[in-house]
């Protein structure tokens, strides 16, 4: 009985202690899974902290560019989203801006155009637009912008619309100020280059004008001669009114045939007139060249013939090159007539042809018995565009300073010879006022290539 009740009792503690075995397990288990539970709430919470703080970042990040981000809903194009830039760019309130479009801002926009640009952005979302226009703040100042505008539709997020806006006032602003500067440098430069050449033109005009003064002179000595011939003559025609003997007057005339040489003045005189004539047409083409090339021209683009320009210019330098070299011009003669500045293609023209004179006048220096160079003036159209080319057998460009030539103010003259502005003024011309292109190629001891291209069809730039 005893053993009974004693193997009873150890059944029962052994089924007691399987049970808390079970329970303390069941304890662990359970205390497990709740710190689990809760360290997975704290890594979501942790997660959120932090999608959160990145989020609140990104926006302070978007708040600091000076730029305007906006983004906005894809069916009725009212903002969702602007930055501090925004805000401060418009002058409106987030408020205010929830409950307007791009086309609220703009003048030059309304729903109907905008759908136009924004529908095919939809459809292709890699694609976008850039463009300029004006918007209107609300203090109704027109500002100038440029707008980025593209459909962003990330996986699982609803497409919307995000633009950026910059207002570049500032920058037109700037552009003006230098275009100004440059209009104002190529000025100083066109007079500087008048003033030179005034003197060269003067020493061009003096040798005509001093042989037109030898055929005057000529002409009013032959006058006087002749005159007197002509008095001798009026007396033989007296004579014969009155019947007197004419044997003295005809004695007397052909002593003055004589003595005045007739038949050289009768053929000297038309040579002197002929002589004098050339020289004054000569004076009043290079009058002419010079006006033409000093003619401050007009404001807006001419249709110019561009031979005509080079040859004016090569006329009206030719001091500057006649000592060094000779010129050749090879000019298309069926070139189209091109739409730009001819004063200011006519500066261009003559920088590349004193440059070129200089550059053989230092080869020359160095090997002072060496014959004249040349200095070859083309012209060609090619498709759309015209190609001018002047090559001279100078002492070249090194090529380590071939890609420095066009830089404002880079000289390898003298001081007082070169400002180092010519060529940067001529890139400027060609490049940014007419949307051309000049460039130059040189092989050592072979002198140097310029080539301008100009299109022949009105270009944006102006
Ligand atoms: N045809 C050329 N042959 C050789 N070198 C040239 C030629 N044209 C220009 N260069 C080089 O390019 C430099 C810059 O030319 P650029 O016309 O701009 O200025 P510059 O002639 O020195 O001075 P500026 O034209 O103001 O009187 C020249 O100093 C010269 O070294
Ligand atoms: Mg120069």
């Amino acid at each position: 009985m005893h053993k009974t009740l004693q193997n009873d009792l150890q059944a029962e503690n052994e089924l007691l202690r399987s049970e808390l075995r079970v329970a303390r397990e069941a304890a662990e288990i359970t205390a497990d899974l709740v710190v689990k539970q809760f360290e997975q709430t704290e890594l979501e919470k942790h997660r959120y902290q932090e999608a959160a703080a990145n989020l609140e970042g990104f926006k302070l990040t978007l708040d600091q560019t000076s730029d305007c981000v906006f983004m906005f809903d894809p069916q009725t194009y009212l903002f969702t989203y602007a930055n501090q830039g925004g805000m401060i760019h418009t002058g409106y309130s987030e408020e205010e801006l929830f409950s307007m479009s791009l086309a609220d801002l703009s003048p030059d926009f309304n729903h109907a155009k905008l759908s136009e640009i924004l529908g095919p952005l939809m459809e292709d979302p890699s694609e976008s637009v850039f463009f300029t226009t004006t918007h209107q703040m609300k203090n109704g100042v027109d500002v100038p912008v440029e707008i980025f505008l593209q459909y962003i539709s990330p996986e699982g997020v609803q497409g919307r619309f995000f633009t950026i806006v910059r207002n570049i006032s500032k920058r037109l602003l700037e552009e003006k100020e230098k275009e100004q500067m440059q209009a104002k440098l190529l000025h100083t430069q066109k007079l500087e280059s008048v003033g030179a050449l005034a003197a060269g033109i003067a020493h061009e005009i003096n040798t005509p004008i001093q042989y037109i003064g030898a055929n005057l002179n000529f002409l009013g000595e032959a006058f006087s001669d002749i005159n007197e011939l002509l008095k001798r003559c009026s007396e033989l025609l007296l004579a014969l009114q009155t019947e007197e003997d004419l044997e003295p007057n005809i004695h007397s005339i052909n002593e003055c045939i004589e003595d005045i040489d007739l038949p050289y003045l009768q053929e000297e005189i038309p040579a002197a007139i002929g002589q004098a004539n050339e020289g004054v047409e000569k004076v009043s083409s290079l009058v002419l060249a010079m006006k033409e090339f000093s003619h401050p021209g007009n404001k807006q683009k001419e249709q110019i013939d561009i031979n005509r320009t080079i040859k004016t210019t090569v006329q009206v330098a030719r001091n500057e090159w006649k000592y060094v070299a000779d010129v050749k011009l090879d000019l298309a003669p069926d070139l189209p007539l091109i739409h730009c500045h001819a004063n200011e293609i006519g500066q261009v023209i003559l920088n590349l042809l004193v440059n070129a004179a200089q550059s053989i006048k230092e080869r020359l220096d160095k090997a002072p018995n060496s014959p004249k160079g040349s200095i070859a003036i083309s012209t060609n159209g090619i498709e759309d565009k015209i190609e001018i080319q002047i090559a001279d057998n100078g002492k070249g460009i090194p090529p380590e300073i071939l890609n420095k030539i066009f830089d404002p103010f880079f000289t390898t003259k003298d001081v007082g010879k070169g400002t180092g502005q010519g060529l940067a003024i001529a890139r400027d011309v060609v490049q940014n006022k007419h949307n051309g292109m000049l460039s130059a190629v040189s092989e050592k001891g072979k002198g140097a290539v310029f080539t301008i291209h100009l299109p022949i069809f009105d270009s944006p730039a102006e």
